[in-house]
């Protein structure tokens, strides 16, 4: 729901505020808690889908809560919220907003948004899902919750008319994702090469049993396997068509002033080490013996571009694009290593 229809729709019932004047005397802040129960002591009638979004999004948006999860702002979070709790795809909310909320649904949105506030858990692990590039993974704390610009790169660089075709996907037949968390590169690799069969390898036995429910509920146990171990340790001797990996790549100083919603996260996620190259290091080392001949590295660092152009002078790194990142993502090819 965009913001601008959030604004236009407001309804008469929704939102009321005093015009009292309040005596000018300093109050203690509230507490969370205080927060909480002030605010469904004055919760305007909600009833549609649109009332619970605008609601919602002013409370995240008074407790300031970080968005780093999949939405940006406070209106695509509360949207999250109510369509999980309507059983609505995201894509289905906006289209849907004069639908009327039943009493069960309305409760568990309003529990999830004052969930969301007191513990500042990313929404995601509120209701055990996050959505990318439309398709629905299973998420809990074992997990990051996925967001990688990989997901986007995998349906728009390879085939097609792009100019920039990094390879045709019918010719693609061997696939890892290093680090592969709960799956969801895994899962979207294998729907974008047909072809292949997808090597998912991570050092966390949790996230591996999250990564198997997922390639469970997207019919994939024939097309994906799943290895653990330390980067290549858990592919020993194998080469691959394309490798594609979201490790931690988190420096220092990012680690120290993480927003309290990532502290929700695993650690192992996110810690890349001094200058966040620590893994990246390993994998572009270990991926000259794992690449096939004309096969290739697709990598997502974050921040730490200029840290790997330092670390790698003669290496020719092609730095991706994406709707919402610049050079956060390179491709490699075995020569240019
Ligand atoms: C940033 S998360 C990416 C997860 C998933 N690919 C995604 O995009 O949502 C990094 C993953 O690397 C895993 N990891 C950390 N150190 C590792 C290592 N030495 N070997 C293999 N996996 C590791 C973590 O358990 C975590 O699942």
């Amino acid at each position: 729901m965009s913001k601008k229809a959030a604004r236009a729709g407001q309804s008469k019932t929704a939102g009321r505020t005093s015009t009292k004047k309040r005596p000018a005397t300093r109050r203690a802040a509230k507490t969370p808690k205080q927060q909480s129960l002030a605010a469904k002591a004055t919760a305007p009638e909600l009833v549609t889908i649109f009332d619970y979004v605008r609601f919602g999004a002013a409370r995240l948006k008074r407790a300031r809560v970080a968005f780093a999860h999949g939405t940006t702002d406070p209106v695509a979070e509360a949207a999250f919220l109510v369509g999980e709790a309507m059983h609505l795809h995201p894509d289905e909310v906006e289209p849907k907003a004069a639908r009327r909320v039943p009493k069960a649904a309305g409760q568990r949105i309003l529990r999830w948004i004052e969930q969301r506030i007191e513990t500042r858990k990313p929404a995601a692990y509120l209701v055990n899902r996050m959505y990318m590039r439309g398709l629905p993974f299973y998420v809990d704390e074992r997990v990051i919750v996925p967001r990688s610009f990989i997901g986007e790169i995998l349906e728009s660089h390879f085939g097609g008319d792009d100019i920039l075709r990094l390879r045709d996907p019918a010719t693609v037949t061997r696939v890892l994702d290093l680090c592969t968390g709960s799956g969801c590169l895994a899962i979207l690799a294998a729907r974008a090469f047909p072809n292949a069969t997808v090597d998912a390898a991570d050092l966390s036995a949790d996230a591996l049993d999250v990564a198997a429910r997922n390639v469970r509920e997207h019919g994939l146990t024939d097309r994906i396997a799943l290895a653990q171990g330390d980067l290549f340790g858990a592919v020993e001797g194998k080469r691959y068509d394309l490798i594609i990996s979201n490790p931690p790549y988190v420096d220092a100083h990012g680690m120290a002033s993480l927003p309290r919603e990532c502290l929700a996260e695993p650690r192992m996620a996110f810690d890349g080490g001094a200058d966040g190259i620590d893994l990246v290091r390993q994998i572009i080392d270990g991926a000259k013996t794992h690449l096939a001949p004309g096969g290739g590295l697709l990598c997502e660092v974050g921040r730490c571009k200029p840290a790997l152009e330092k670390a790698y002078p003669r290496a020719s790194f092609l730095w991706l694009e994406t709707e919402e990142s610049e050079g956060e993502v390179f491709w490699i090819e075995p020569d240019a290593l």
